[in-house]
């Protein structure tokens, strides 16, 4: 832990308390705003970084949030300073918002280095804007506190509840085999968002904000409060509280998040049925921390975690029964054996101390160990001659009994390839076949979009087949389900196997050995990977953050973050302005 430090040299007071013509620019620009002198006497000057935004509708509640932890922070004798940064909303970003996480990350890093703060609140929500933020926030190392969005009121249609993007996918397929009328999957969109918030599913957002309060980066019932409840504000202000006394004790993030603190979040999402997404966004915000953490660490860490929440799309509730059922403390409560309870919290608390109050107030919402929804949750993460770095599935979200397949793949070049072919009623498929999508990692798409759980060929789906085995360099949604491969790495356009899979060559899945494998000799192999190399075209994207994005971007075993990113440099900047 770093020690208490003299309040003069507070990194505020670098700008704020000098007696000279900097400090002179420092506070005039600022008391234009109305602030007083007293307000640069030496306080805690907190940052409140926001992704508010109208096109982040998932985001739209944390402009009015923002006072609540302006409440709290004036409360406790600091000065609150709000900062917009990029806002990235996962359901109107194109090509995918993942593309651009990276790109927040290095918005935060900046805005919070540059600017005279002494500890961060960082208010995010959607999916890739929390993972965004603290990715940037670790590279600096100040105190910070995350307030999230939290998540909409359960979606309503017809008497019966739906959940964020879950259902979307099992109306989508309703449609496609014409068992939902056209208006009614009009009528299902308002009654499925129909608050502020994230996703109420244990989708990628909600999933995110439990982790990030199983690492012990905010309050208790960050994860779960709904956006609405007056209860978030609460805890926002109590957050603005909290802040200034990490400030004033000097706690930084990365005396918060060690190695242990990462493995408690890998055994969490086990038991939360989390999203496959946690893991491109845990091992990056890792990579910049400098805690060791590996793809493999998924597989071992989670094995023998239950799952234990009976949430949307692992299970049938959604977040608002979670909160009511006792949240995030009443899971770690029931596996608490499991975790390292001395990790510590920016509350002053241990884990294990949270947890001495939690309850739970549902047993089928929040099941016991005993009466888990599946035996074994958690990722497993597959080697083999087709994935060499690695590639993911959550067993959880996939039938039975393709968790063990053996078949003859259907390839799809590029998406476009798969949207021209795919309900080709000539297209040569059969339910035992295994559909591979190609070029949709990191630098293929780019930016890795969720589209691993391609929607079956209409004509397999009219004679009632529900789930196939797929193999992509893709990510999927947290809120998706199926017997889905993703992020196989490398990927396609980095020359990986992936890229050199033929239609009808026969690949073996074996989940349990943990193997994936193209069934060609060794020899084949090379020969196909040589020629691809020599075909291989131009990169499309010459110019811009594209550019440095796929020149940069690293594969989905290291989170796929941009290579010169990784690790940080720290808070100090020596030089001033004028
Ligand atoms: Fe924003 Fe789900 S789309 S949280
Ligand atoms: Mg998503």
């Amino acid at each position: 832990m770093h020690m208490a430090s003299n309040k003069n040299k507070r990194r505020s007071q670098l700008s704020y308390g000098k007696l000279d013509k900097d400090g002179f620019i420092h506070r005039s620009w600022m008391k234009a705003q109305g602030y007083p002198d007293h307000c640069f006497d030496g306080r805690p000057v907190i940052g409140i970084c926001n992704t508010w935004s109208e096109i982040t509708p998932c985001n739209s509640g944390l402009r009015e949030l923002a006072e609540y932890v302006k409440r709290g922070i004036w409360e406790a004798g600091g000065l609150p300073l709000e900062f917009p940064v990029t806002s990235l909303g996962e359901t109107q970003m194109r090509p995918t918002a993942m593309l651009f996480r990276n790109l927040l990350s290095m918005d935060v890093e900046e805005s919070i280095r540059g600017n005279p703060i002494d500890g961060v609140v960082l208010l995010g929500g959607c999916d890739k804007t929390t993972p965004g933020q603290l990715m940037g926030a670790a590279s600096v190392n100040l105190p910070t506190i995350v307030v999230s969005s939290g998540p909409m009121l359960n979606g309503k249609f017809r008497g019966r509840d739906i959940g964020s993007g879950t259902d979307v996918w099992k109306f989508s397929e309703d449609v496609r085999a014409g068992r939902m009328p056209m208006d009614d999957f009009i009528a299902a969109e308002s009654g499925m968002s129909r608050s502020r918030g994230v996703c109420m599913t244990m989708g990628t957002a909600s999933t995110v904000s439990n982790l990030v309060e199983a690492l012990g980066l905010c309050l208790p019932y960050n994860g779960s409060i709904p956006a609405v409840d007056a209860r978030r504000q609460a805890m926002a202000h109590m957050t603005g509280r909290e802040i200034v006394r990490l400030v004033e004790d000097n706690i930084r993030i990365k005396d918060i998040v060690n190695r242990d603190a990462l493995i408690n979040a890998i055994k969490v999402n086990a038991a939360l049925g989390g999203s496959t997404n946690t893991v491109m966004h845990l091992l990056a915000l890792a990579g910049r921390l400098e805690v060791p953490l590996s793809l493999d660490d998924f597989d071992t860490f989670s094995r023998d975690i239950p799952l234990l929440v009976n949430l949307m799309p692992s299970g049938k509730f959604l977040m608002e029964d979670y909160h009511y059922a006792g949240g995030l403390p009443a899971v770690m409560k029931k596996m608490a054996s499991h975790l390292h309870l001395e990790a510590m919290t920016v509350t002053g608390d241990t884990l294990g101390t949270r947890l001495e109050t939690a309850e739970c107030y549902n047993d089928d919402v929040i099941r016991n160990p005993d009466n888990p929804v599946q035996d074994n949750s958690g990722i497993w993460v597959l080697r083999g001659n087709l994935c060499p770095q690695g590639a993911i599935i959550k067993p959880n979200a996939a039938s039975p009994e393709l968790l063990k397949h053996r078949g003859r793949a259907v390839v799809f070049e590029s998406i476009e390839d798969y949207h021209a072919r795919i309900d080709d009623p000539a297209l040569e498929v059969d339910e035992h076949s295994i559909l591979v999508l190609k070029g949709c990692g990191p630098k293929g798409y780019p930016g890795m979009p969720e589209v691993g759980n391609m929607a079956l060929p209409r004509k397999l789906l009219e004679r009632g087949v529900r789930d196939m085995l797929r193999i992509s360099d893709a990510r999927m949604s947290g809120t998706a389900f199926g017997s889905v491969i993703l992020h196989v790495a490398p990927e396609a356009d980095a020359g990986g196997p992936l890229a050199v899979v033929q239609n009808g060559d026969e690949i073996a899945f074996d989940g349990e050995a943990r193997s994936l494998e193209l069934l060609i000799s060794d020899q084949e192999l090379q020969q196909r990977l040589a020629r691809w190399q020599q075909q291989r075209a131009e990169s499309p994207y010459q110019r811009g953050y594209a550019k440095l994005y796929v020149d940069t971007v690293l594969q989905a075993d290291r989170g796929a973050d941009l290579n010169f990113l990784t690790g940080g440099s720290g808070d100090e900047v020596s030089r001033e302005s004028h």
